[in-house]
């Protein structure tokens, strides 16, 4: 078997897997996630949920990654001292889902890309909020535009993934992860400058109690595990090519630190927008994608060319974000792919791109007018991931050993903050977490 490469450093850790944390989900998805379901109450509760929940699943899931040094497919059979099938085919499935997600997800992307150029062409200087409807709702529902968006899109991405782990996602990772905050905090001043944008900052941080039920929570899991790329055989990929001495903790702690930070920044700079433009907040997934660029075109009358570099900065930042999600989802086939059949990185990365590029046309080509468009928001795929995740909390939780729990995440009790630590984590990952996902995943049927 091939050697297996290592990321280079901590900084690398966490920017890699903060690459795969952050993306449309954190700029795209929570933004109209808060909107659609009652502002501030969702953020609280999301904070929460990532610190309680999500932060021990993606603790168990590099764990996981790491002790077995393996891809996702793998991890589970190779670490269960009885070999039971049952985790054979949770493995599969942990290829299979984040293939199907990478499908619909680079469709997406390829429209950050589409709106990427428009904004290039200084297209959005004057369009009225009607315009930028129907120019979504065309694109999208056009043919071949959305296609060789989505194409040329996970083109590059398979290309990055060719390239190697180091050479390839850990330098982009670094490059463009702390680039990407940059943008962010620009666009979150000029958004807080505009006219009526109190309004959007008050609708994110003030609770309206009218909107506290129970639902609220469990959307908010949700998004915090979709934000975290957890249940998908990515962090577990990813976990397998952290070094032996890295501290699993800080690493992940960083990651979430990172992830929760990133989706705050997108909800200040996209919500005070929304309410300056005058759009609902609960417009649904096209909320950046139409709300957007009327944001700058109001503006874009009196200073075009201002308007149209930050409209640029912009959607460059979503493309970024998205490609370094899009990253780790094909690293997870490439890695299976390698492992499984013995296929070199560049081929992997090719027949990565080859059936999930197919299968993303006949996605983008579904798209009417919106009718498809909430697929990737769809709580199916969100009950899919808690599944997952459950799966590991309690792989990880009762099937493994406890010693070599406690062997992983101490790095053979040589961290002694993470020794103390570690009676709490581990009853989070065993006790907590699953408990909190399957009280979601069952009130999710009921209500
Ligand atoms: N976390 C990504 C985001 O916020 C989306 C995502 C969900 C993802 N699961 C994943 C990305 C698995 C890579 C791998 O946009």
């Amino acid at each position: 078997m091939r050697e297996k490469e290592r990321f280079g450093s901590r900084t690398a850790v966490i920017f890699a897997m903060a690459g795969s944390a952050i993306g449309l989900g954190n700029i795209w998805r929570f933004p109209y996630m808060v909107g659609e379901h009652g502002g501030a109450v969702f953020v609280i509760s999301y904070i929460v949920a990532t610190l309680l929940v999500s932060l021990p699943v993606f603790i168990a899931e590099v764990t996981l990654g790491r002790r077995s040094r393996t891809s996702a497919f793998g991890a589970m059979s190779k670490m269960d001292p009885a070999h039971h099938k049952v985790w054979r085919w949770a493995g599969l499935l942990s290829i299979v889902i984040p293939m199907i997600i990478l499908c619909y997800y680079s469709v997406i992307g390829g429209w950050s890309l589409f709106y990427l150029f428009k904004a290039c062409a200084f297209d959005f200087v004057g369009t009225l909020p009607e315009a930028s409807e129907s120019l979504f709702g065309n694109f999208i529902s056009s043919t071949w535009t959305p296609i060789w968006t989505h194409l040329v899109f996970l083109a590059a991405c398979a290309w990055i993934v060719a390239r190697g782990v180091k050479s390839g996602i850990e330098r982009f990772s670094k490059l463009t992860i702390p680039a990407l905050f940059v943008l962010i905090v620009l666009m979150m001043v000029y958004s807080l400058s505009l006219p009526g944008a109190g309004q959007g900052v008050r609708y994110l941080w003030r609770p309206d109690a009218s909107a506290l039920n129970v639902k609220t929570f469990v959307y908010a899991m949700g998004q915090s595990f979709f934000s975290l790329s957890l249940g998908m055989g990515a962090i577990v990929t990813y976990g397998s090519y952290v070094k032996g001495d890295e501290n699993l903790v800080v690493s992940s702690a960083g990651t979430a630190v990172f992830d929760l930070l990133f989706a705050l920044l997108a909800g200040m700079a996209i919500m005070p927008a929304v309410f300056a433009a005058g759009i609902q907040p609960g417009a649904g997934p096209g909320l950046i994608f139409q709300g957007v660029p009327f944001i700058f075109s109001s503006l874009g009358v009196q200073l075009p060319v201002l308007s149209s570099i930050i409209a640029i900065l912009f959607f460059l930042a979503i493309v970024v974000a998205a490609m370094t999600s899009v990253i780790s989802l094909i690293e997870v086939g490439v890695a299976f792919l390698g492992e499984r059949f013995g296929l070199s990185r560049p081929k992997a990365a090719a027949l990565t791109f080859l059936v999930c590029g197919s299968v993303g046309v006949l996605c983008s080509l579904s798209f009417g007018p919106l009718s498809g468009v909430k697929v990737v928001g769809k709580t199916i795929f969100d009950l899919l991931l808690l599944v997952m995740a459950f799966l590991v909390v309690i792989f990880v939780g009762f099937v493994m050993k406890k010693e070599d729990v406690r062997d992983e995440i101490t790095n053979g009790g040589r961290k002694t903050l993470n020794d103390k630590l570690f009676g709490i984590i581990y009853f989070l990952i065993k006790w907590v977490a699953p408990i909190c996902v399957l009280s979601i995943f069952i009130t999710n049927f009921i209500l």
